[in-house]
């Protein structure tokens, strides 16, 4: 059994303020009625602007999802919503999870574990709908960590130096399968092409329709400007099906009859190496564009590599992307398959109780098993540690480098290396659709 949370405030923490208001406070599901005033203390929280017809974007935006707030005498002051996503782990198989997002407390109201309150409901909630784990896209970095979640994906930002490429567009004839196309026709073949992509692709979410229309610009929200993006998409020479989406804007920009025009790549999804090469190319050799923004890629995408000079990709940003919570280790563990057959026994800590424990990992090429055990522990690790090795993003030497995971049992930790990582680094695509960065 877990031992689960209650649904109490934790006031006990040291350095956390004496919270006089909180005992008014109540943490509930939130009423239809109740939406315009959750959606002012959203956008407050998140610095966007509430115009007229906010409320009703939030109310389609949330329709299907898990709606909590916080209020006190009535007058909400924090927000939270989750919404059912499905997670691809590696080995291709999936997890249902909880994602977590609208997330905020009014500024009169920080500090006295509302936060904590509407997580520690959304995540019981989570386990009793068979969610394992819980997922989301950190504001700021040292937010979630107290609360299990760790950092189990990353994202690399490149700013690629057209004239350094290699590649000149007035000898770059070969459009490798390339075809523009209409906003329509986009919005024909993009979904269904990333959810073939996104079944082989650990770290991956779905995207549902509301994503895909407002990527597309059928669905702005109210106090935003849209600017109409160019699309694109390659098909295979051979049968001539779509696997590959480009979407991306750029500005007309001149200085001294010279073209500086910056290019920015909204999407770019790619089904194979060589519809990646092809997308690429044809992003670095848009004429007039002398730098081309690369944003959210996976830390080891092969874009550099596509170019004849490869240091012409710039790296920009390289940071932590996708958040984990791990709730239910077993079925967790057991989802996703192991570069080498090997047994571990896991010693979880888990401040909240949902994944404490010490655990029998058996994992291989095809498949793998987790229960509890009494067995002696081969590591020892907190649930957001061993959120960070699950999807292969992390090393465990490199975590017990830094005292992040013991060692128990020699030999656990290249073992650890050899099962966890994966060829490929996992990568979650883009989940917000319009703001450059931050949480969605
Ligand atoms: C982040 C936010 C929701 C936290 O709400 P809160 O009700 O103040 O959080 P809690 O009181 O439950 O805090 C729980 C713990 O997290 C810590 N914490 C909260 N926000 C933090 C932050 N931004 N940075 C570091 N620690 C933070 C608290 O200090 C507390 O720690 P403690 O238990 O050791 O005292 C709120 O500050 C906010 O709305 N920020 C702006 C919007 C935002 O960033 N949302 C997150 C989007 S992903």
């Amino acid at each position: 059994m877990f031992a689960l949370p209650t649904d109490q405030p934790v006031l006990s923490r040291p350095g956390r303020p004496s919270a006089p208001s909180v005992s008014t406070v109540e943490v509930r599901n939130v009423t239809d009625a109740e939406i315009p005033q959750w959606t002012r203390t959203w956008a407050s929280a998140y610095l966007q602007p509430l115009v007229e017809g906010t409320a009703d974007f939030m109310r389609e935006t949330i329709a299907h999802d898990r709606v909590i707030g916080a209020f006190d005498l009535g007058q909400c002051v924090g927000t939270y919503r989750s919404s059912a996503q499905e997670l691809t782990v590696p080995g291709g198989g999936f997890l249902p999870a909880s994602a977590v997002s609208k997330v905020s407390v009014a500024g009169t109201h920080r500090r006295r574990g509302l936060l904590s309150r509407m997580l520690g409901m959304d995540l019981r909630g989570a386990l009793e709908r068979g969610e394992p784990v819980a997922v989301l896209d950190a504001a700021e970095y040292p937010i979630y960590g107290r609360f299990g979640f760790g950092p189990a994906t990353s994202m690399a930002w490149f700013e690629i130096d057209v004239h350094r490429a290699g590649l000149d567009p007035r000898r770059t004839t070969d459009t490798g399968g390339v075809e523009t196309v209409s906003a329509d026709e986009y919005r024909k073949l993009a979904p269904e092409a990333y959810e073939r992509f996104r079944l082989d692709q650990a770290g991956a979410l779905r995207r549902d329709a509301m994503w895909w229309r407002e990527a597309t610009g059928q669905r702005v929200r109210p106090g935003t400007t849209w600017t109409e993006p160019f699309y694109a998409v390659r098909r295979t020479p051979d049968t001539g099906e779509v696997d590959g989406l480009l979407c991306f804007t750029a500005e007309e920009t001149w200085a001294s009859m010279v073209p500086r025009s910056p290019l920015y790549i909204r999407d770019l999804i790619a089904l194979s190496p060589a519809a990646e090469r092809a997308l690429l190319r044809y992003a670095v050799t848009v004429d007039w564009v002398d730098t081309v923004h690369l944003p959210y890629r996976a830390p080891d995408t092969l874009a550099p590599l596509w170019l004849d000079d490869p240091r012409a990709a710039r790296l920009t940003t390289l940071s932590d992307y996708m958040w984990l919570r791990i709730l239910d280790v077993p079925r967790t563990l057991a989802a996703r398959t192991y570069g080498v057959e090997g047994t571990l026994v896991l010693e979880v800590r888990d401040a909240d109780g949902y994944a404490a424990g010490t655990w029998l990992l058996h994992g291989g090429p095809e498949g793998a098993s987790c229960v509890r055990t009494t067995q002696p522990s081969d590591l020892r690790l907190d649930v957001g540690d061993l959120a960070r090795l699950y999807l292969g993003d992390e090393a465990a030497t490199r975590l017990a480098a830094v005292g992040c995971v013991e060692e128990v049992h020699g030999g656990a930790l290249r073992r650890a290396d050899l099962m966890f990582r994966t060829g490929r680094r996992s990568w979650s695509p883009r989940a917000a659709v319009r703001s450059a960065a931050g949480p969605a």
